[in-house]
C-alpha cells in the first residue's frame, strides 16, 4: 500500500479530469495560443463574416479569421461556430475520416508536444465537451457541456 498510494495520486494529478478543474483562458489557453495560434488570426486577421467572403484572399495570405480575444475564441466552441475548433484541432480520434483537423499540426513542433497542447485545449472545452458537430445537429444537451471558462 505504502507504495500504491502515491502511484495512485501521480495518476489522478495527470489525467484530464484532474486537469479540466482549472484550466481558465487567461491563465492556460491565452499564453498557449499566443504561441502557437496568434501568428494567423490575432489583431490584424479579418473578423469570421470578412474571412467568409474573401477566403480566398485570406487563405493566400495565410490569415485565418480572428480569434484574440476570450469572446473571438469561444464562438468557435459553443456558438455560433460550433465545434470548429475541436473540429480544426483533434488529432484524428473522433473526425470522421480518422485524419486530423488541419490546425492540428500548429499544436506543436513534435508530436509530445501536439498531444500535451491538445490535451489542455480538450480539457479548456471539457472532455464530454469536446463535441466536433456544426449548430445544426449539436443538441442542446451537448452545447451545454462546453465550459470554455473565462
Ligand atoms: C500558419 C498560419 C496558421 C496558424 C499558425 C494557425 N492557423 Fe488556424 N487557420 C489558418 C487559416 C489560413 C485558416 C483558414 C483556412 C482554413 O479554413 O483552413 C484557419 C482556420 C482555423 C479555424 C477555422 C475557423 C472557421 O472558419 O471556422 C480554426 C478554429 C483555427 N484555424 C484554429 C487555430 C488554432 C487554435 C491555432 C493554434 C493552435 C491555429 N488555428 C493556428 C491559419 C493558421
Amino acid at each position: 500500500m505504502k507504495i500504491l498510494r502515491p502511484l495512485l495520486l501521480s495518476t489522478l494529478a495527470l489525467s484530464p479530469v484532474a486537469l479540466a478543474d482549472d484550466v481558465t483562458y487567461r491563465k492556460d489557453i491565452r499564453p498557449l495560443w499566443e504561441k502557437q495560434c496568434m501568428a494567423c488570426h490575432g489583431a490584424s486577421s479579418p473578423s469570421l463574416a470578412e474571412f467568409d467572403e474573401n477566403k480566398d484572399k485570406y487563405k493566400a495570405l495565410s490569415r485565418g479569421p480572428r480569434m484574440d480575444t476570450y469572446a473571438h475564441l469561444a464562438a468557435f466552441t459553443a456558438w455560433p461556430d460550433s465545434g470548429a475548433l475541436m473540429r480544426r484541432l483533434d488529432d484524428g480520434k473522433h473526425t470522421d475520416d480518422g485524419k486530423p483537423g488541419n490546425m492540428y499540426q500548429y499544436l506543436g513542433a513534435d508530436e509530445t508536444e501536439r498531444q500535451k497542447n491538445l490535451a489542455l485545449f480538450k480539457a479548456w472545452v471539457g472532455e464530454d465537451g469536446w463535441v466536433l458537430k456544426r449548430f445544426e445537429d449539436i443538441s442542446r444537451e451537448e452545447l451545454g457541456r462546453i465550459k470554455v471558462e473565462e
